[in-house]
């Protein structure tokens, strides 16, 4: 007996996710597009963290300084004993300050949520030195694994949300208030979130912030079809797309786009997909809405929060709120 040649790989579920979003999105007409969710694998990630210590790039460090200079303030300001679950668990260079300065009153859980297994694993040995810290990592989506926080947890013990890095800003404004309602209905009176926001800037910084000189942030969205290629038997050829930054002045976003630089023909294998594109047409990968800061509260309110306290830090422009369950 012979086997066929070549029999497809059995796929993990998340494969087969990725697979049937890569299909949807890129036989979406007429713009041609793919979820940002998926810029996040190991390489991904890793040029993210180089993204963030980038000159252009200034909104980790924006929030990194109003994450120092305002961490004794934020826990002033919450109710005296909360676990702490974060949406995310980025590097946890962020979420330090935060975090000490709880433990420095009393002894603080940290449940960081987050899909990837080497993030969570990172932030782990980012934040494990902190004095009187327990870390439950939760190896989930954001909602499904704060719906498990809050169900653990026992009675009278209060929630406090991280959502930081203006990771809402990838959402479509609607999406963020429909997302944050999805938050509110898991907490109760006295939780509380503390969501970070990247503020409306001229075009210029934002288009530098995300087409940097050095090129990793073209890196950074290229690498999305590279992904492809590895994990889904694609056969992209990276040298066939350009990156591309613009802003989007109806949605205040900057948009990042993949551009075709002459005809493309491209077939996905684990996708069962082929697809054509013209000479200049793009797929569009990543969306980072701006804010104003007083926009927040009238978001806050539409989603069942009211925003008891916000921190802005001008020399960027970014801002953290702290909404309380309405
Ligand atoms: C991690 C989603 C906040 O939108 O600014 C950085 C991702 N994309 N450069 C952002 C990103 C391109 C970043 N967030």
């Amino acid at each position: 007996m012979t086997l066929p040649a070549s029999r497809p790989e059995p796929q993990t579920p998340a494969q087969t996710s990725f697979a049937a979003d890569v299909r949807h999105g890129l036989l979406h007409a007429p713009q041609k597009e793919l979820p940002s969710m998926y810029l996040y694998d190991e390489v991904g990630s890793a040029l993210f963290e180089v993204i963030t210590v980038l000159p252009e790039y200034g909104v980790t460090r924006s929030e990194e300084r109003l994450l120092t200079r305002y961490a004794n303030e934020i826990v002033e300001a919450l109710p005296a004993d909360v676990t702490v679950a974060e949406l995310g668990s980025g590097s946890g260079r962020k979420t330090r300050r935060i975090l000490e300065a709880l433990c420095r009153k009393r002894p603080t859980s940290y449940c960081p949520i987050e899909i990837s297994r080497t993030a969570l694993q990172l932030c782990r040995r980012e934040l494990a030195d902190i004095e009187r810290i327990s870390i439950v990592g939760y190896e989930r989506d954001y909602l499904a694994g704060l719906a498990e926080v809050s169900r653990q947890r026992k009675n009278g013990e209060r929630l406090l949300v991280l959502f930081l890095g203006s990771t809402i800003g990838n959402f479509a404004r609607l999406a963020a208030t429909r997302f944050l309602r999805e938050i509110r209905a898991m907490l109760r009176p006295g939780d509380t979130l503390l969501l970070g926001t990247d503020l409306v800037k001229p075009v210029d910084t934002l288009i530098a912030a995300y087409d940097d000189s050095i090129g990793a942030t073209a890196a950074f969205n290229l690498n999305l079809l590279s992904r492809i290629n590895r994990e889904l038997d694609g056969d992209f050829d990276l040298h066939d797309f350009e990156h591309v930054a613009r802003f989007n002045p109806d949605a205040r976003s900057v948009e990042m786009h993949l551009r075709a630089k002459r005809h493309v023909h491209a077939h996905v294998g684990a996708a069962r997909l082929d697809i054509d594109m013209e000479e200049g047409e793009t797929i569009w990968t990543e969306s980072s809405h701006k804010y104003h800061a007083d926009e927040i509260p009238a978001i806050a309110a539409d989603a069942g929060f009211t925003c008891a306290r916000q921190w802005v830090e001008k020399e960027w422009g970014f801002a953290e709120s702290l909404l309380a369950v309405a």
